[in-house]
C-alpha cells in the first residue's frame, strides 16, 4: 500500500538561534535527525511481496532539506513550490525582533495569521495557491513519497491530505524530528499518525 511520510528538515543553524526562513545548514542535532529518519522509513517502506514498494523523495531547494534528505537511498526531487513561506523584509529575523521592529506587522499577524501577508513576502493562502500543483502531483503519484519540507509548507499539505479548515492551517501541529506518515484509505481519506524520532 502506498503511503505518504511528511518531515521537516532536521533542526537548522536559524532554528537554533529562533530566526525565521533564511538557507542555513543542518545544526548537530538536524544532523542526527537526518540520519535517523533514513532508518526510520527503510524499516516503514511497505513489502509487496519480496519487492519493497519504490520511494521517492521530494524536497525544497533549501539546503536544510536537502541536507535532511541525504542518506535516503531513494530518487530524489527538488521543488521550488516547497520552499518554506517568504517573509519577506523580516527574513532572519526572531519573533521578537519583529515585535520591535515592525509592532504592527507583527499584530497584523497574530490577528489573521491564515492571510497575513509579510512586506515583500507571502501569506499562508499564497502557499496553500502555490503548493497546488504539487498536490496534485501527490495525488496522482502511484508510488511512495516521503516530502522533506517546512513548517508552513507541511501544515498546508497535512491540512489539505486531512481535510482541515482553512483557518486552523496555520497552526497545525508540525514539530521538528518527528515523522508524520499518511495511509490512504479505500474511502479516499487518510489514515495519520505522528512517529517520534526513536
Ligand atoms: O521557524 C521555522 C519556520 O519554518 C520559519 O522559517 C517560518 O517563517 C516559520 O517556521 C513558519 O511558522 P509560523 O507560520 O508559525 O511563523
Amino acid at each position: 500500500a502506498r503511503r505518504i511520510w511528511l518531515t521537516r528538515h532536521g533542526q537548522s543553524e536559524y532554528n537554533l538561534k529562533s530566526r525565521i526562513g533564511g538557507n542555513s545548514p543542518l545544526a548537530p542535532a538536524g544532523e542526527v535527525y537526518a540520519r535517523c529518519l533514513s532508518d526510520m522509513l527503510i524499516d516503514r517502506v511497505p513489502q509487496d511481496g519480496d519487492q519493497r514498494v519504490p520511494v521517492s523523495v521530494w524536497t525544497s531547494t533549501l539546503c536544510r532539506t536537502i541536507q535532511t534528505a541525504r542518506y535516503l537511498p531513494f530518487f530524489k526531487l527538488r521543488w521550488k513550490a516547497l520552499d518554506e513561506i517568504q517573509a519577506g523584509t523580516c527574513d532572519g529575523l526572531t519573533y521578537d525582533e519583529i515585535a520591535q521592529l515592525f509592532p504592527e506587522e507583527f499584530a497584523a499577524r497574530q490577528k489573521d495569521k491564515l492571510r497575513y501577508r509579510y512586506p515583500a513576502g507571502e501569506s499562508y493562502l499564497d502557499v496553500i495557491q502555490r503548493l497546488e500543483p504539487v498536490i496534485i502531483e501527490m495525488e496522482r503519484e502511484k508510488e511512495s513519497i516521503v516530502v522533506v519540507g517546512h513548517q508552513a509548507v507541511l501544515r498546508a499539505v497535512l491540512g489539505y491530505f486531512m481535510a482541515k479548515p482553512l483557518e486552523s492551517i496555520p497552526t497545525l501541529d508540525v514539530p521538528l524530528h518527528t515523522l508524520l506518515e499518511l495511509r490512504p484509505r479505500p474511502d479516499g481519506t487518510m489514515d495519520f499518525e505522528y512517529i517520534h524520532m526513536s
